[in-house]
């Protein structure tokens, strides 16, 4: 949440500073802001609102220097306007800080600062910080930022610059992201590797508890107690051409339609004629894995939907116990020490602070750690034991579409491998899995060849106010997705639920034309859905059926029904996923929401 970026060197520091910004403003968009260090002056230009405002303001009132900082915000103390935009600056606009985190004492430290006699202009946790970097100040904008970090609670990334030392920014890390790009007579830091692809790819990723000073042809790093630490240049795989919308109207289009290639790339990266290859980050030998009791599964919103898949085919095809838990609730609850468990952390980004909590809980307790993630060097991926890449290339649209049909492909892959080791399934029934997985790039490209149709029952019930999704078994985890997907873009309200469930209470809910998705795929409990599903006929909901092609009798039954390829039931949740998707998509274009920024959402949520 909140992405913060900074540049020093020749580039026109307003375009860098913009196009960073537009790259990260998926982060968080209730306000932005940058600032520079011009004549001994920090000169800043912010606004409540849109990146589109600061661009305004900007191509009006262009900033001028080789050295400045940005930051898109994810509000989250004090309300969206002008004055809590960042950056903020102390009380003798000495120096200018952008921030992504939460500082959690600030409230003690706004008291003191304010008995010191200092002002304060926002109602923002990071302004406390810009006023004791300024009030440690003495001639060394490193000294009084590690000086002033000590006192800090919380999570928090920082880049800093000052008028007295207009050749650096000095930034830190504790809990929230930070990554240095390295160019040739420039560098330039930020919240994550999309908004430094333009300028370079050779990345270092700073750790917790690490300064940086980030000069144009300079870039050191420090320990809290301000002893040098060496950090090790990586080159990242993402293409800056990667990150357009191509001749999408939005991101989440763009994704929904890369989905065919991503599990195609996949194939070939991961499956080696019947062997897996599951990346060189994924170092568990195949005893330590097969000797495993039980895996915890905890991750948050769809990456927790995706595991929630996973326990079904851990349990079915490696016959391992699983678990599954929301990351905010594991991280409080006292899970059973017991056994030889693997703990997973399934995410997107790598940086969800409830997942990243969850997963130092565990190494706590001296749990071994399966990250499955898709950005490369990301803070859950560093911190893991072994890690598995998503390989979905970026993902910008705040709605997880791509990531999360490869986090389902992963998980397949990996229950197969873990079966494998089990001899839970011998080598011709993986072979004939593998085959079956094989085919998913052509199913899911027919299944996208037929927009139109879903399109065309999203236009019946773009003004419904409420919907159910149901599905049962490995399906109902879909429900639950397609239900988030519908309501985080569209802000209709949509509850996903097991089939089995519903006459247990929410059936009440139904009355004449109420919407209910229901996935009704052939599988082991088909018949059990066509039951629930007359259920609901007999009160007159109107039923929309994911069914499998050359099932008359759903024909029968929907109200509208959409057909996906034929696939086995531990795979259909991939193909299941992209109609549910499509769905949600053109319901949200349909009543003209933004749909790549969704309201009160961020890409990436680094608060807990
Ligand atoms: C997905 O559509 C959501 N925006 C959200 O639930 C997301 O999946 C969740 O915040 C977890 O993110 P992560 O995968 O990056 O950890």
């Amino acid at each position: 949440m909140c992405g913060i970026v900074g540049y020093i060197g020749d580039k026109d520091i307003n375009s860098v500073l913009m196009a960073g910004l537009w790259r990260l403003e998926y982060r968080g968009y209730d306000s932005s802001g940058v600032a520079s260090v011009m004549d001994g002056d920090i000169d800043v230009r912010k606004v409540k609102g849109r990146l589109m405002n600061l661009q305004k303001i900007l191509s009006d009132k262009p900033l001028s220097g080789t050295i400045g900082i940005g930051h898109t915000r994810w509000a989250t103390h004090g309300e969206p306007s002008d004055q809590n935009a960042h950056p903020q600056v102390g009380c003798k606009n000495q120096v200018a800080v952008v921030h992504n985190g939460i500082i959690e004492n600030y409230y003690s430290l706004k008291e003191e600062l304010l008995k010191r006699k200092h002002f304060f202009k926002s109602d923002t946790d990071t302004e406390v910080i810009a006023h004791l970097i300024e009030e440690n100040y003495e001639d060394d904008l490193k000294e009084s930022v590690l000086k002033s970090i000590s006192k800090l609670k919380g999570s928090y990334a920082i880049a800093v610059i000052c008028n007295a030392e207009p050749d650096k920014i000095v930034v830190y890390k504790y809990g929230s992201p930070l990554i240095v790009g390295i160019g040739k007579n420039e560098n330039i830091i930020a919240s994550d590797i999309t908004a430094l692809l333009d300028h370079t790819k050779d990345i270092i990723t700073m750790n917790d508890g690490e300064l940086g000073v980030i000069q144009k042809n300079k870039v050191e790093f420090f320990n809290n107690e301000n002893k040098k630490v060496t950090k090790e240049k990586k080159k990242i795989k993402w293409s800056a051409e990667s990150l357009g919308k191509g001749d999408f109207p939005h991101y989440m289009l763009k994704e929904i339609h890369e989905q065919p290639n991503v599990i195609k790339k996949n194939i070939k990266l991961k499956i080696k004629g019947n062997e897996f290859n599951l990346g060189k980050n994924f170092n568990f030998s195949p005893k330590e894995l097969a000797n495993l009791s039980h895996i915890i599964i905890q991750a948050c919103g769809t990456s927790w939907h995706a595991g929630y898949v996973g326990k079904y085919l851990f349990e079915d095809f490696a016959r391992i116990r699983t678990e599954i838990d929301i990351s905010s609730e594991f991280r409080y609850r006292n899970p059973i020490r017991d056994g030889a468990p693997l703990v997973m952390a399934i995410t997107q980004s790598g940086e969800t602070a409830d997942t990243l909590a969850g997963l130092r809980e565990a190494k706590a307790k001296f749990l071994k750690i399966l990250s499955l993630v898709n950005v490369q060097g990301s803070t859950i991926a560093r911190e893991s034991d072994s890690t598995i890449y998503l390989d979905a290339g970026p993902e910008i649209g705040v709605a997880s579409t791509k990531a999360f049909t490869s986090q389902l492909f992963q998980l397949y892959l990996l229950s197969l491998y873990l079966a494998k080791l089990k001899w839970t399934l011998n080598d011709s029934e993986i072979s004939k899995k593998i085959k079956e997985i094989k085919a998913l790039p052509k199913k899911m490209k027919k299944i996208l060849e037929k927009e139109k149709e879903i399109k065309k029952i999203a236009k019946k019930f773009k003004n419904a106010k409420d919907f159910m999704f149901i599905g049962r078994g490995i399906n109902y985890p879909s429900a639950l997705e397609g239900a988030l997907k519908l309501k985080e873009i569209s802000y209709i309200h949509a509850t996903g639920y097991p089939a089995g469930e519903m006459k247990h209470g929410p059936i009440a809910l139904i009355s004449e034309g109420s919407p209910v998705v229901a996935i009704a795929t052939k599988s082991s409990v088909y018949e059990k859905m066509l039951s629930n599903i007359e259920e609901l006929k007999s009160r007159k909901a109107k039923v929309i059926v994911i069914g499998t092609e050359g099932d008359n009798i759903i024909k029968k039954l929907g109200n509208d029904v959409f057909y996906i390829p034929e696939c086995t039931e531990n795979l259909s949740p991939i193909l299941v996923s992209i109609p549910l998707q499509l769905f949600a998509y053109h319901i949200a274009v349909l009543n003209d929401r933004d749909v790549d920024r969704p309201r009160n959402l961020a890409k990436s949520v680094t608060v807990e």
